[in-house]
Order: C-alpha cells, then structure tokens, then sequence
C-alpha cells in the first residue's frame, strides 16, 4: 500500500489537461493501485490522477459497489439533470450543489487494455462525471451554483 499526496486547489496541476495513457505498463498499474489506497484513506468515492500530481487520464472510483478503475474514460451519452451536493479532495471543508446528468454511458479502457461500456446512474453517474472533469482541469466549483464552507452545511457529502 502506498498512499500519495493529494494535490490541493490552487496547485496549478489541478488546472492542466491530462495526457491520454497508451501504453498500460507497471507504472499506470501502480499509479492506479496507490490511487485506490489514497482515495480509501481520505474516505473518497473517487481519486483522479492530476490530484497526485500526474497529468494522465487516469481515474478510481468506488461509491460502495467496489473499485473500478478507468483508463481515457470519455462519456458518449448523457442524460437528465440532477442538482446535488457534492465534495472534492483537493478542496478540502466545502461542497456545492452542482447540476450533473442523472445517466451517463462511459467507454474506458480497464487495466489489461480491454475497451468496457459502463452505463451509471446517481452518485455513481455524478463521480464519473466529476473526475472526468478533473482530467480537463476543470473543478466542481468551477460548475456549482452555490458553495458551502463545512461549518455551514453539516450534511454528510460523498467527497470525490
Ligand atoms: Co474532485
């Protein structure tokens, strides 16, 4: 188990694009597997790489119906609209209620190079959403139509 450090909102890197993976070698496998173990010790729903530090488009996800790891995710259909709360690990004691689609099909590439078709609803749909954001630099915040600090919303928030 390795845990690495997650970058925090104003780190420039959470602002850059990420590069797509070609060649799934030990070093993304590692990466993915020390992301897993990050994400679990925050108590995240889901981790991606340029919150590590590494501008590859790389993304773990787990909202409590076990690990998935996507490789160049990219979502090809999207549906409905739903207006929730939700966190960031890079923004550490705020959420914000951010409108996602409430359905999302997803192709990405799993850890043996294998393309897999993901069809998610709800939280799962929301997270997907949110790290694939984070691969185009791009913040929850950046979308929210109103943010709370912690002390103001008391609500318990799935932090991705
Ligand atoms: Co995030």
């Amino acid at each position: 188990m390795a845990l690495r450090e997650i970058r925090l909102e104003g780190d420039p890197i959470l602002r850059k694009k990420s590069k797509e993976i070609s060649i799934i070698n030990d070093r993304i496998k590692i990466l993915l597997d020390d992301m897993v173990d990050t994400m679990n010790e925050a108590n995240g729903v889901g981790l991606a790489a340029p919150q590590v530090g590494i501008l590859r488009r790389a993304v773990v996800i787990d909202v409590g119906e076990g690990v998935i790891k996507l490789i160049n995710p990219e979502i090809l259909e999207s549906s409905g609209a739903i207006i929730e709360l939700e966190g960031c690990l890079s923004i550490p004691n705020q959420n914000g209620k951010v409108e996602r689609p409430e359905e999302v099909k997803v192709k990405y590439l799993d850890e043996n190079g294998e393309t897999k078709m993901l069809e998610a609803t709800g939280l799962l749909a929301r997270a997907i959403c949110h790290e694939i954001d984070h691969l185009d630099g791009v913040l929850y915040t950046d979308k929210a139509i109103e943010t709370f600090s912690s002390e103001e919303e008391t609500n318990v928030v799935e932090k991705e």
